[in-house]
């Protein structure tokens, strides 16, 4: 299933179209109740350097529902407060008998010195900087296909801090690739030149009144200069480029709206408009727990360590 040649998952560009729509064939038959079943016992190690509810809590469920022994990591509580690499805490944590290990960073990129020691232990990218989150987007390809049943000509608007968003990038990438037209709004200063490639920057009432796909990304504070923080006004970002109340009663009936959370509520989405009928972003949190059930699984029988999975035609 992915490119690299080996059995990680770090970035989207990895995954052409077959893969996604394997992966969302996978994660499917999970909902649905596949279980696999281990030739022996695998443990994995969740490493989060920053801040997660959703990834965190939903890669661990998936580990537990896949019968995987996880085993428990704080950074703050790690050696790598005593100066030990990431690079030699996971040379560390595989020769003690991880199989799997699950990192956010803060830092872009982060995974690549990691992929060029050839480790046997797998990683998943939960996230590095304003890099990519491809688990992120896989769970919201499938949110898609669920509310569509396809992705060729689909208008997706993604509407936010462009600049600064992992899913922002990943989800450009699978998209174009599975024949959706996507178009970005908000601010001109957090939308850069190399987005252009996948779409126009255009105003969020050209979304509003177009799209299938209403994207809405969270403000990424922590990665805002001090001058464009202390700038930032949070009712005139509403104002100006949130999902208002408004604007949400020109939404086609059809269109669904989605955030890859957490949800600044009264910042970028009404706070009403959550739970609103046209709203996905709970049922994004749960295919996220079955998705990253998929990419592991898939993970697993790469390296032989599950029996076959028959998923049919
Ligand atoms: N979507 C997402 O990555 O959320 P968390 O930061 O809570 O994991």
């Amino acid at each position: 299933m992915l490119k690299n040649n080996r059995h990680d998952l770090v970035s989207a560009q990895q995954l052409d179209t077959e893969a996604v729509l394997h992966q969302i064939k996978l994660a499917t038959a999970f909902q649905n109740g596949l279980q696999i079943k281990l030739r022996r016992p695998v443990y994995a190690m969740n490493l989060f350097f920053e801040n997660s509810t959703r990834t965190h809590t939903s890669f661990e469920m998936a580990e537990q529902r896949l019968g995987i022994g996880v085993i428990g990591f704080q950074a703050s509580d790690s050696s790598m407060t005593k100066g030990e690499s990431l690079l030699d805490t996971l040379k560390t944590i595989q020769a003690i008998g991880v199989d799997l290990a699950v990192i956010r960073h803060s830092k872009n990129a982060y995974y690549e010195p990691i992929l060029a020691e050839q480790l046997t232990l797998s990683l998943i990218n939960a996230g590095d900087g304003s890099g990519e989150h491809p688990s992120q987007s896989l769970l919201d390809m499938m949110t898609i296909n669920q509310a569509f049943g396809h992705f060729s000509g689909l208008k997706v608007g993604i509407i936010g801090d462009i600049a600064h968003s992992r899913v922002a990038r990943s989800n450009a990438e699978l998209l174009t690739k599975l024949g959706a037209r996507v178009a970005f709004a908000g601010p001109d200063s957090w939308f850069p030149a190399e987005f252009s490639q996948f779409g126009p920057h255009v105003t969020v009432d050209e979304i509003v009144d177009q799209a299938d796909v209403v994207m809405l990304l969270r403000v990424q504070h922590e990665r805002l200069s001090t001058e464009m923080e202390e700038g930032f006004d949070a009712s005139e970002y509403h104002e100006r480029f949130g999902l208002t109340s408004e604007r949400v009663e020109r939404l086609h009936p059809q269109t669904i709206i989605m955030h890859p959370g957490p949800v600044n509520r009264g910042v970028e989405i009404d706070s009403d408009l959550v739970e609103s009928p046209h709203s996905r972003i709970f049922q994004q949190m749960s295919n996220g727990m079955y998705m990253r059930m998929a990419i592991i699984a898939d993970i697993l029988s790469a390296k032989n360590l599950i029996e076959p999975i028959e998923l049919g035609a």
